[in-house]
């Protein structure tokens, strides 16, 4: 069909860009990431002038890593040695560099623009130095620097122009870290891309070259700390011998501006200390936290704090000694804090004896510990109220802790989102949370409001992401997936981009700058997480998997604990289907501010979209389609189905655009999925027809 317009399955018209082709692009393998430099071609004439040469001002190893990315960045780019200099300044130079280690940038006298970017911002600007045309990238830091080349390097990358920069640029978050779930054996948890990129048995005398791959990847999208271990802990991390490994890791990063962080088990001082208890008041356990801390500054001086997760789905915490989160956080807090660091106590709890409501405990436990938490301890809670779910509502605790910072944890491994096999980019669904608005300081308090601290003073801000990178040769196993990884680190940084910027950012560094294949792209992305929540969780329903967490599996009945079930959650039974969180039933509803609490109260206002979530309804309810609520449950299958094999089609249409290797790995995947959908769409409404009584109509 080449040339030809269709309507593909999936309701969006694709035209087959076949007959327009260019040569087909060489084969790669995804290692390189958005960070491909690919040659411009023709395009490059609109940048020789303005990049001649490369003038990095220092000689810190961070300065040399930016001078080393500028220049074969730029040389890729543009088909033609660009010469990195540290003296003179011919026209097209691009200046990098602190005022602390350039007298011509701080001949410029820029100090109050700096100021206002502070450590970690930057400024990009066309000017003159002694009737030269050059490129100035200054900040502060030589971190602030090795993120402008990079912020540069995009505008490359993406096709923008650059004759006349004035870009002030700072990060709107403080934290911004990716957790690792890695295990000391090289598994990982909900890990979909081969094995744990951190070698223990090789380190801390042998270093893998991703070592250093992957904190330049994290710098890239400005990423600035990592916890490597999985937040479920084996306490032998915190061992001396493993400290050695971990410092040999954080060493190779730092030129990176990326800091090391440790998940620590509670329970560290009777597993590793040989004490017989790890309750938080007893002060051999304070002492023995205070020496350990000692010990990690000794060999990591910029560690960045512990990530504890805590009497949480058989960890061992506070609780175990009868004492609160806040006397479990705050014995850390203490030994870090003559060092600076911070303690990020997980508010992924729920204890059975708190609430029958999974969605309602964590609330719970920690609004009534506001205010007992010293200042370096923040809490980090995941976006919704269950488990990242391919969609919640925002969690009711963001907004509702007014004396302790809050920090938020995405998931960037597509847990319950198909995994490394479906194309699902997760930048719409985390914008809808971030976007989500609060009411906790009137309206307009959105998450990303209350996460930067605009609407509440909070003295540590961030957003973190539970990662995805692994040994795959891509990476992030699915090409796709290495998305979720960039999305993370540009809204981390920024909050207010929007997903489809994002998406075309992305998309160009990664595939193509022709914009005809990357408007199919992009908009393969920002359909595709919707497309994912109607063949598998749509209207409100949550949870209905087994333990792979992964197929279908809404008859589910049989787990250790009621909450990890299926049938908990969707109740589904001859009058009707639906969690009822109302103030007619249990009352969560009641965890957020008005009105928010009345608009999902109401089943009239109650955006459809979580309608199953905090409403019971009875199969014929009347939805705003007009159809009844089974009927619509049913369209809403095929329709994800059917556009599960539209995102195919699409890609297929790009074959010749794109190197056939990525493309047909894709492919592959999306064959996976397709089929995967179908399941989906079959085996869940077979099992609610059972309790519904109704034929399936055929809506599309
Ligand atoms: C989910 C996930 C677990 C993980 C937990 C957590 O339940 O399935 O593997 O340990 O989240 O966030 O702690």
């Amino acid at each position: 069909m080449a040339g030809a317009t269709g309507l593909c399955a999936g309701g969006f018209a694709i035209r087959s860009l076949a007959a327009e082709t260019p040569a087909q692009p060489p084969d790669e393998d995804g290692y390189k990431l958005w960070l491909r430099y690919a040659p411009m071609g023709n395009a490059s004439k609109n940048y020789r002038q303005a990049v001649r040469q490369i003038r990095v001002d220092g000689s810190s190893a961070t300065h040399r890593i930016i001078r080393d990315e500028l220049r074969s960045a730029t040389t890729a780019m543009l088909g033609g040695a660009v010469p990195a200099n540290e003296t003179g300044l011919p026209d097209g130079t691009l200046l990098v560099g602190t005022p602390d280690h350039s007298a011509l940038i701080r001949d410029l006298s820029w100090t109050a623009d700096l100021l206002a970017v502070g450590n970690e911002g930057f400024l990009i600007r066309s000017v003159r130095i002694v009737k030269h045309p050059v490129t100035v990238i200054a900040a502060n830091t030589d971190i602030g620097a090795l993120y402008g080349a990079f912020h540069f390097l995009r505008l490359m990358q993406t096709g923008q122009r650059i004759e006349q920069l004035d870009i002030k640029e700072r990060p709107s978050l403080q934290l911004r870290l990716m957790n690792h779930w890695d295990n000391p054996n090289g598994s990982i948890e909900r890990g979909y891309a081969g094995r744990s990129m951190w070698q223990w048995n090789d380190l801390p005398d042998k270093l893998s070259p991703r070592y250093s791959d992957y904190a330049r990847t994290c710098a890239s999208v400005g990423i600035n700390g990592a916890v490597i271990n999985n937040v479920n802990a084996d306490p032998s991390i915190l061992a001396a011998g493993n400290l050695r490994k971990v410092a040999a890791l954080a060493e190779v990063w730092r030129p990176y501006g990326v800091r090391m962080y440790l998940c620590a088990n509670f329970a560290a001082p009777v597993r590793i200390g040989g004490l017989t208890t790890a309750d938080p008041l007893n002060q051999g356990v304070a002492d023995w936290w205070k020496a350990k801390a000692d010990e990690i500054y000794r060999l990591i001086p910029d560690f960045g704090g512990f990530l504890v997760k805590a009497n949480s789905e058989g960890q061992p915490g506070p609780k175990t000694y009868g004492r609160t989160h806040a006397d479990g956080a705050n014995v850390l807090a203490d030994a870090l804090a003559p060092h600076r660091g911070n303690v990020m106590w997980r508010a992924f709890v729920y204890d059975d004896d708190i609430d029958p409501d999974r969605a309602k405990r964590a609330y719970i436990e920690f609004t009534r510990l506001d205010g007992q938490f010293r200042p370096n301890v923040v809490i980090q809670v995941k976006n919704g109220a269950i488990d990242f779910q391919p969609r919640e509502p925002f969690h009711p605790l963001f907004g509702a802790m007014k004396q302790t910072p809050v920090i938020a944890e995405i998931q960037a491994t597509q847990e319950y989102l198909g995994q490394a096999k479906h194309l699902v980019y997760l930048g719409t669904l985390w914008k809808e949370f971030l976007d989500s608005d609060t009411h906790a300081n009137g309206g307009g308090s959105t998450v990303a409001k209350v996460l930067t601290g605009e609407g509440q003073p909070s003295r540590i801000t961030g957003l973190v992401s539970v990662t995805n990178p692994g040994l795959d040769a891509n990476w992030c196993g699915h090409h796709f997936s290495q998305s979720n990884w960039y999305a993370f680190g540009r809204l981390a940084w920024n909050p207010n981009l929007s997903a489809e910027h994002v998406a075309d950012e992305w998309t160009r560094m990664t595939f193509t700058n022709d914009d005809k294949t990357v408007a199919v792209i992009r908009k393969m992305m920002m359909t595709s997480r919707e497309t994912f929540v109607k063949y598998t969780m749509p209207l409100g329903l949550h949870h209905l998997i087994g333990g792979d967490h992964y197929a279908p599996q809404p008859w589910n009945d049989r787990a250790a604990r009621a909450d990890w079930t299926a049938v908990y959650y969707h109740k589904a039974a001859a009058d009707g289907i639906g969690f009822d969180r109302t103030r007619r039933g249990d009352h969560a509803v009641e965890q957020y501010y008005p009105p928010v609490c009345d608009r999902f109260d109401d089943i009239k206002t109650c955006p459809e979209q979580y309608l199953l979530w905090f409403h019971r309804c009875a199969w014929n309810y009347p939805m705003k389609s007009g159809k009844t609520l089974w009927d619509e449950l049913c369209g809403k299958y095929q329709e994800g189905a059917a556009q599960a094999a539209g995102l195919q089609q699409t890609w297929q249409a790009l074959a010749g655009r794109i190197d056939s290797s990525r493309h047909k790995e894709v492919a592959d995947r999306l064959a996976i999925q397709v089929a995967d959908a179908a399941k989906w769409r079959d085996q869940i409404l077979e099992y609610f027809g059972r309790f519904s009584k109704r034929p399936i109509p055929r809506s599309i």
